[in-house]
This record gives C-alpha cells, structure tokens and sequence, in this order.
C-alpha cells in the first residue's frame, strides 16, 4: 500500500512549549493509525496540523500529495475531522447540524439530503436525527459528529479521542463503526489516551510523549519488542517489580529460580500498557 499520510521533521511551537518535536511519520492508504500518549504529549497538536487547523512551525504534512498549507483547499475535500471536542452546534438538531456541514463542503440539495439519509442509517441515528444535540447522549453525539465529519466523503477520517466520557456500550459501537468505515475504504488517523483502544481498533499505533515519537509498529510488533511474557513480582514495600521475557518458558524458568521469600508472582501475557509504561516511565493519563 502506498504512503497515503507523510510527515517530516514536523514542529510547532507556543512560545516555551514545543508541543511537537520534529516528528515523522508515514501513514499507509487503508490504515487505522492510532497516536497514543498522555495529556499533553502534542497528539492533538498533531492533529491540528494534519488537518490545516494550526500551521507547523517548520515541517510538512502531505496528504493524498497535497500540502497541509500550499493545497490547503484541495486537501480539505479529502479529509474529515472529529475534533477532541464537541464540534456540534447545541442549539440545532442533528440533521440541521449535517446540512450546515454540506453547504460548507457545497454539496448541493438533492446530494445532500440522499448522503444524509445514507449516513444516518450508517451509524444508526435514525430515531434522533429531528433531536436537538443537546437531548443525546455522549456517544450519539460522537456518531452525529463522524456523519458530519464523513458528509463530503474523505479519503481520510481524523478522530481526536473519540470515545472519551463515553461507556462501555457506545465505545464499542464506535470502534464497531471505525473498523466498518475502514472496510468501507476511508483510512483512520486517531488518538487516544486509552491502551485498550490502540490495541483493539489500530493496525499500527505511535506512542508519543513530550512531542516526540518514542515507538512505532503494530501492537504485536511493539510487544514482541519488549518481550511477550511479563513477571510481576511483589516486592518487599509491596511495590510492584516487572520484569519481562521473550516468552512464557523463558517467564517460567526465571520464576522457578526464585527464592521463596519472592512468593507473589504473576506470570501473564506482555500488554501495550507495559510497553507504554516501560517507555515513558509513567502509566499513561498520569501526566
Ligand atoms: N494553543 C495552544 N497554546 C499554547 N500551548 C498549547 C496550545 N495547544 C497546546 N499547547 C501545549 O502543547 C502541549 C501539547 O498539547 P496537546 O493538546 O497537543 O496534547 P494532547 O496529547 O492532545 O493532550 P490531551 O491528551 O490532554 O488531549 C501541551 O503542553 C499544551 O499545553
Ligand atoms: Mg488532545
């Protein structure tokens, strides 16, 4: 597959704060690519530039061929955003909320209202679009948002945390809807503070941290790197020591090493939370 997403040496910076640090990064035509990382570690930042919101302070974005700041126009018609926030307007219904998202992508009346039709029945709003936005719930707000977000069909969906607030039940139809929408076609670039997220819904997923890329690869890529059998042993504070291993006999044979006062010991599969954890140094949301 193509290169579809290109960045280099990507920077930007406010004032004191550089929220990203030359990064750079190739995202594949057909991939779901997850950033993961803690508060502040620049994704969203990222996002703002991928998506012409805020311009790099050097570095460059090309998407589909286009430049992020040269072909700002041309790029805009091939990529839809879901902002980290509620992009919604709250004192319209859902539907008047997708027709202003047509006429501002000039989509013209009988288009509109057959795509708005389409896209409803998509993400299963049908009995809410007449609503207000403000009487749904946080995860059909989440769905009217990626309607309007998908109104001109992009090539490219950008969803910035899209399932934060929202339980476990609407979360999964969300990640329900991303991978039918990737199936569909449409590559996904997204953030995320939530492992579990990167794990079940991204080929690929980036850890970022402090405005820098510190891994790279598939969650089974980034495991295996770190060693996909994890020893959690209980120290004597009661402190937690973990100690990983290439597999589970190399965890085993290290276990049956140990003294008896090291008695507490689980032995389990490595997680992208251990990756995360060994990286950084922190878990991640703690920042
Ligand atoms: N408009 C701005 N003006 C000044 N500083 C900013 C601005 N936007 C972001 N920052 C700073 O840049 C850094 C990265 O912020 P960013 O919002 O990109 O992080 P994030 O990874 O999206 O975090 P979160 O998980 O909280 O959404 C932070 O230190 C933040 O305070
Ligand atoms: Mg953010």
């Amino acid at each position: 597959m193509e290169d579809y997403i290109v960045i280099e040496k990507l920077t930007k910076q406010y004032g004191d704060v550089t929220a990203v640090k030359g990064l750079d990064l190739s995202v594949r035509a057909g991939e779901i690519f997850g950033f993961l990382g803690p508060n502040g570690a620049g994704k969203t930042t990222t996002i703002r530039m991928m998506t012409t919101l805020t311009k790099p302070t050097s570095g460059s974005v090309r998407i589909g061929g286009l430049d992020t700041v040269r072909d700002a126009e041309g790029m805009k018609s091939l990529i839809g955003v879901v902002q980290q926030h509620n992009s919604l307007d709250r004192d319209l219904t859902v539907r008047e909320n997708m027709v202003f998202h047509a006429r501002l992508r000039h989509i013209g009346r009988p288009e509109r209202d057959k795509r708005i039709d389409e896209l409803i029945g998509y993400v299963g709003l049908e009995d809410h679009v007449d609503k207000m936005v403000d009487s749904l719930s946080g995860g059909m707000k989440k769905r009217a948002a990626v309607v309007c977000a998908l109104i001109h069909r992009p090539k490219v969906l950008f969803l910035d945390e899209p399932t934060v607030g929202l339980d476990a039940q609407s979360r999964r139809r969300l990640w329900d809807l991303v991978r039918r929408l990737n199936l569909d076609g449409t590559t996904v670039f997204l953030t995320t503070h939530y492992i579990e997220e990167a794990e079940a819904l991204c080929h690929r997923v980036g850890i970022m941290d402090h405005g820098r890329l510190i891994a790279l690869g598939t969650p089974m890529e980034l495991r295996q790197k770190l060693g996909m059998a994890t020893v959690e042993l209980l120290g004597e504070n009661k402190e937690t020591n973990y100690h990983y291993f290439a597999d589970r006999a190399g965890a085993t044979s290290y276990v049956q090493e140990l003294s008896d006062e090291e008695k507490t010991i689980i032995i389990r599969d490595s997680n992208l939370e251990d990756v995360f954890v060994e990286l950084t140094g922190q878990k991640v949301g703690d920042a």
